[in-house]
């Protein structure tokens, strides 16, 4: 069978990302506390960062829902009979495979729809993707999760997929305004797979954000560079600290980046200074860990019916499949 070239489709070109990045970094230094949304981690080096921390042994949610997926990618074919999976946040699409295997051998699958803001990785995964299933269909969108939603392919039978505690990455807002998107351009015919990462021991958690071989500290860091490169800015890596801890009021791991001194920042494409004072930290992420009743009751009010919930062997991790429920059922 000939292998058919991934059709890609640009949602967020280099222009787009230059002014949405200038917008977020402008509102994110006038905010107190600073705080930048973590979408802009994810250049190239902080995609490849990001994989490295995948395989980190504190790391361990990567580890937890594959052996879900492993366990049970076979029942979620049948349970589904998809043709099409899409994936939010797609990322290398490694995890993936396992539901594409089970999909594919069963017969069903004919198109791949991976989405994420990340370009590169996006046409790489989709490229190694196209090969190793050809005659099926690898239709890759560049985009925003929470803004081009409706933009996704429509039509089929398909699995929605929100792996690796992606929606944790989300404000309680951003999330519900996410999911509740999400729920109006689904059909009765899809169903949603979403992957959460389940409250657990302060220690195990803040392990898993402050790795022994920095590569957590260097993926924070990197989001300066991401900054020095597209707005010409002088920010110095070696001035910052990563600092990453979990906040119980909130059950969520905060990362920040906490300035060693008082320092003053330029970032000339945006004709400002930013002053940072001694000791003071800028938040550039949050990940939240849920509880079952927390993830259940969010999927609920935005209009989701959950059919199966699994958790990996040691309880860390969920992988949850919902369908849209029907207008006017409660
Ligand atoms: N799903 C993979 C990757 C998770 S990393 C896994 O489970 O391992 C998060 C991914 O989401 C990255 O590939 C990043 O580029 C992408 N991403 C982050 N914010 C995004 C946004 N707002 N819209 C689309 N993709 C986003
Ligand atoms: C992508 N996301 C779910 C990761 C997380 O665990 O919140 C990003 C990450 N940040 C630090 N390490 C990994």
């Amino acid at each position: 069978m000939t292998v058919v070239t991934p059709q890609i489709d640009v949602h967020l070109g280099q222009d787009d990302l230059e002014r949405e990045l200038r917008a977020d970094v402008l509102a994110g230094l006038r905010s107190t506390p600073k705080r930048l949304p973590p979408k802009w981690f994810y250049d190239d080096r902080g995609s490849e960062l990001f994989d490295e921390i995948t395989r980190l042994p504190e790391y361990y949610l990567t580890r937890r829902e594959r052996e879900i997926l492993y366990s049970e990618a076979a029942t979620l074919a049948r349970l589904t009979d998809a043709d099409t999976l899409v994936e939010l946040g797609s990322g290398t699409s490694e995890k993936t495979l396992l539901i594409l295997d089970a999909l594919h051998g069963r017969g069903s699958l004919n198109r791949y729809v991976p989405f994420d803001v990340s370009e590169a990785t996006l046409r790489c995964a989709a490229q190694r993707i196209a090969e190793r299933y050809p005659g099926v269909a690898v239709h890759a969108v560049v985009g925003d999760f929470s803004r081009h939603l409706e933009l996704l392919p429509i039509g089929g039978r398909r699995i929605v997929a929100f792996l690796g505690s992606t929606i944790g990455n989300l404000y309680p807002k951003e999330r519900a305004r996410f999911l509740q998107s999400l729920r109006e351009t689904m059909t009765p015919n899809d169903r949603l797979l979403l992957g959460t990462d389940l409250m657990k021991d302060r220690q195990r958690l803040e392990a898993a954000y402050n790795d022994a071989a920095g590569v957590t500290a260097a993926f924070n860091l990197n989001i300066l560079s991401v900054m020095n490169q597209a707005l010409d800015a002088n920010f110095d890596p070696q001035g910052f600290e990563h600092v990453a801890r979990l906040d119980t009021a909130n059950d969520w791991i905060e990362m920040m980046l906490r300035s060693r001194e008082k320092q003053t920042v330029r970032l000339k494409a945006l004709e400002v200074t930013a002053t940072f004072e001694d000791g003071e930290e800028m938040r550039t992420e949050i990940s939240t860990k849920f509880r079952a009743s927390l993830a259940k009751e969010e999927l609920a009010t935005a209009g989701f019916e959950i059919e199966r919930w699994w958790t990996d062997s040691h309880d860390d991790f969920a992988l949850s499949v919902s369908r849209p429920r029907s207008v006017g059922s409660s």
